[in-house]
């Protein structure tokens, strides 16, 4: 039967549902090969995420010490903005490569979320940072953004948040 779907390019593999995430092996490869594309720029990329976030949240700038009172338009070229933005590309890296090992990915989730906690990072904020990845990775990547993909990423997405809101209820 595996080797009859082959034939017609459906692998059977590709189909199977990985209960700890939700996603086929079909939806963690679009995962992986959209995100090596935004991982190629890391600082690019965290400064697109987080200059949306900032815009569209400008209340939220207040918490991060190393850059709050630079004016927002001017973020994207101060190296502290960048240093975190790199950061937070690289947070989501591990995320992404650890998918085929969903326990490895709860690990470092947990230990972001408990630092985000101890700062008091609120369960609003990361559901308000989670829409604005969404909607930085539909611009990123274009027609790459195809409704497959996008399904495969809210699952991603899905996932990942709902281990932080383990840690992070309120
Ligand atoms: C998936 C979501 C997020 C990722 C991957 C992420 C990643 C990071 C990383 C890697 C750091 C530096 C190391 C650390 O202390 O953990 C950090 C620090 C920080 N994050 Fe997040 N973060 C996320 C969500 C948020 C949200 C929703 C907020 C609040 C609006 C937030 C606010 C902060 C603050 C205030 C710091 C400390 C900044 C400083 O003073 O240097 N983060 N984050």
């Amino acid at each position: 039967m595996g080797a009859f779907l082959r034939f017609f390019g459906i692998s059977t593999d590709d189909n199977r549902v990985d209960q700890a995430t939700g996603l086929t092996e079909k939806q963690k490869k679009l995962v992986h090969n959209t995100w090596a594309v935004i991982r190629k720029d890391e600082v690019g990329s965290g400064v697109a995420v987080m200059s949306a976030f900032l815009t569209k949240y400008p209340e939220y700038q207040q918490y991060f010490e190393p850059f709050k009172d630079i004016p927002v338009t001017e973020l994207p070229a101060n190296k502290r903005f960048q240093a975190h933005c790199a950061g937070i590309i690289a947070a989501l890296n591990t995320v992404i490569d650890s998918l085929h090992d969903p326990g490895l990915m709860e690990a470092s989730l947990i230990s972001l979320a408990e630092r985000h906690k101890k700062r008091g990072q609120k369960k609003e904020e990361f559901q308000n940072l989670k829409e604005v990845i969404m909607e930085v990775l539909r611009q990123a990547l274009g027609k790459q953004f195809t409704p497959e993909v996008a399904e495969a990423w809210s699952k991603t997405l899905e996932a990942a948040f709902s281990k932080i809101y383990q840690v992070v209820t309120v």
